[in-house]
C-alpha cells in the first residue's frame, strides 16, 4: 500500500495557492489505489475473489477505478444498488444489509442481482411471496452469526455476540426447512462478516479456519449443496500504527494453504472488503485558523472538521497526518503538544488530540492521510453549514 506524500503534498500546495479562502479538501490518489487493488486481488490465492463493498466510499471516480480490478460489488441498500447498476450494467452485484424492504428486494430481482445474503426468516419469507409472483429463481447466501473459538476482539463486532446482524445458528434448521419447502430460493452457501478492524493476519486466519470447519460441518450435518463461503470484509487499517498495516500477503499464503485442503476444493470463496481497499487512497486537507492555548494545552482550530472527517471521533483515535508549511502565518508553535480540532461548536470536533508537532503555523496545512474509506461519506455533513470540502481526484498517470 502506497503513500505519494510528496505528490499529494504538491497537489494540496497547488490547491491552497488558488484558493482566497482558508482550504479544506479531499485528495484522492486514483493511481495508487488502482495499484493496491491490482496488488491485493493478484495475490489472492485461487478460488478467491474480491468484492468492494461500497458503503466505503462511493465517489464515482472511486468506483470506476475499482471496476474491472474487482469481482463485483456488495451493496447494502436500494441506494446502492441503483447506482452500481446504473453506472455498471452487467457487474456481479451482492446485496446484503439488514433489514431488507420488500421494496429493495424486488429491485434486487428486477436489476439481476447475483446473489443476495439472507439476514433473517423474515428477509427469506419475504423474498419467497416476491419469487411466487414473479415466478423465477433467485441464490441466496445465508449470513450467519457464528460465535467461534477464534473470534477476535476488535473495535467493531458484528458477530458471535447480540447484534442484529445475521442468523442465530439455532434458527438455521428453521431457516432450512422454509428453504426446502420454497425451492425457488436457491441456497449457494454462507456469509459471514463478523468483525471489522482486524490487523492481525494469523487471527483472522484462525478465524477462517473455524468458519470453513463450520459450513463444512453444517453442509454434512444437512446434506447442503453448496459451494460457496462469502467471509466478509473486515480487514482493518491500522490507523494508530501506520506502519504496521495488515499483512495481506502472508494472510494470502496462509490461505492458500488452508484452501488446499480436499475438503475445501468445493467451495469459491469471496470477500467484501471496504476499509483495506479505499482507505489508503485519500488524504483529507485542513489550513490552520488559528493556534491557541487554554487551560495549559494547544489548539490547533482548522478549516473543516469531524462534519468532513468523522473517522477518528468514530473510532476514538488520533488520525495520522503530515503538516505542510502553508501560506507563512504570524503564529508558529515548535515542539510541542497541540489537539486538532475543527470549527464545530463541540467539543468532540476533534480529529488528534495532544499530539507532539515539530512546528505548525497559522496557514499551515494538516493533511490526514488513510482518510479514504467511512470517511466524507458517514460524516455528520450539514451540521452548522459550513461549507463543503474541495474534492479534488489525482489521476496523474495512465491507467493500465
Ligand atoms: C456485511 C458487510 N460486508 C462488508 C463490510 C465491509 O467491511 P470493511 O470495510 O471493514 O471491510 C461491512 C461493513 O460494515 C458489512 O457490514
Amino acid at each position: 500500500m502506497e503513500l505519494r506524500l510528496d505528490r499529494m503534498a504538491q497537489e494540496a500546495t497547488r490547491l491552497q495557492a488558488a484558493s482566497d479562502d482558508p482550504l479544506c479538501a479531499y485528495l484522492y490518489d486514483l493511481p495508487a489505489l488502482r495499484r493496491h487493488i491490482d496488488d491485493v486481488v493478484a495475490t489472492l490465492p485461487e478460488r478467491c475473489e474480491m468484492f468492494y463493498a461500497v458503503k466505503a466510499n462511493a465517489e464515482t471516480p472511486i468506483l470506476d477505478a475499482l471496476e474491472g480490478r474487482v469481482a463485483g460489488f456488495e451493496v447494502a441498500s436500494d441506494g446502492e444498488l441503483a447506482l452500481i447498476h446504473e453506472r455498471f450494467p452487467g457487474v456481479s452485484l451482492l446485496f446484503g444489509g439488514p433489514g431488507k424492504t420488500v421494496s429493495e428486494l424486488s429491485l434486487a430481482l428486477e436489476l439481476g442481482v447475483e446473489l443476495i445474503h439472507v439476514e433473517s426468516l423474515t428477509e427469506l419469507k419475504r423474498l419467497a411471496r416476491l419469487l411466487e409472483r414473479g415466478g423465477h429463481r433467485q441464490q441466496v447466501l445465508l449470513r450467519m452469526n457464528l460465535a467461534t473459538d477464534n473470534l477476535p476482539s476488535t473495535p467493531l463486532t458484528m458477530g458471535g455476540v447480540p447484534t442484529p446482524f445475521g442468523i442465530d445458528p439455532e434458527e438455521l434448521e428453521t431457516c432450512l426447512a422454509f428453504l426446502t419447502d420454497h425451492p425457488s430460493i436457491v441456497l449457494r452457501g454462507f456469509h459471514f462478516h463478523l468483525i471489522s478492524h482486524q490487523l492481525d493476519a494469523d487471527a483472522q486466519l484462525r478465524l477462517l479456519d473455524d468458519l470453513f470447519r463450520q459450513v463444512e460441518h453444517w453442509r454434512e450435518q444437512h446434506d447442503l449443496d453448496i459451494d460457496q463461503i462469502n467471509v466478509g470484509g473486515g480487514i482493518g487499517i491500522n490507523y494508530r500504527e501506520p506502519h504496521r498495516q495488515f499483512d495481506w500477503t502472508g494472510f494470502c499464503s496462509g490461505l492458500a494453504m488452508q484452501l488446499d485442503e480436499p475438503r475445501l476444493r468445493r467451495y469459491r470463496i469471496r470477500f467484501e472488503c471496504g476499509r483495506y481497499l479505499t482507505a489508503p487512497c485519500g488524504y483529507y486537507l485542513m489550513e490552520v485558523l488559528d493556534l491557541k492555548r487554554n487551560h495549559g494545552q494547544w489548539f490547533a482550530v482548522c478549516r473543516g472538521g469531524t462534519h468532513h472527517f468523522r473517522t477518528p471521533a468514530a473510532q476514538n483515535h488520533n488520525h495520522p497526518f503530515v503538516r505542510l508549511p502553508g501560506r507563512g502565518g504570524e503564529s508558529m508553535l515548535t515542539n510541542t503538544r497541540v489537539s486538532i480540532v475543527g470549527q464545530l461548536c463541540t467539543p468532540k470536533d476533534v480529529l488528534a488530540r495532544q499530539v507532539e508537532i515539530e512546528h505548525l503555523a497559522i496557514g499551515d496545512l494538516v493533511m490526514f492521510t488513510l482518510a479514504g474509506a467511512y470517511a466524507w461519506n458517514i460524516s455528520h455533513q450539514h451540521f452548522l453549514r459550513h461549507p463543503a470540502p474541495i474534492m479534488h481526484f489525482i489521476d496523474d498517470e495512465e491507467s493500465a
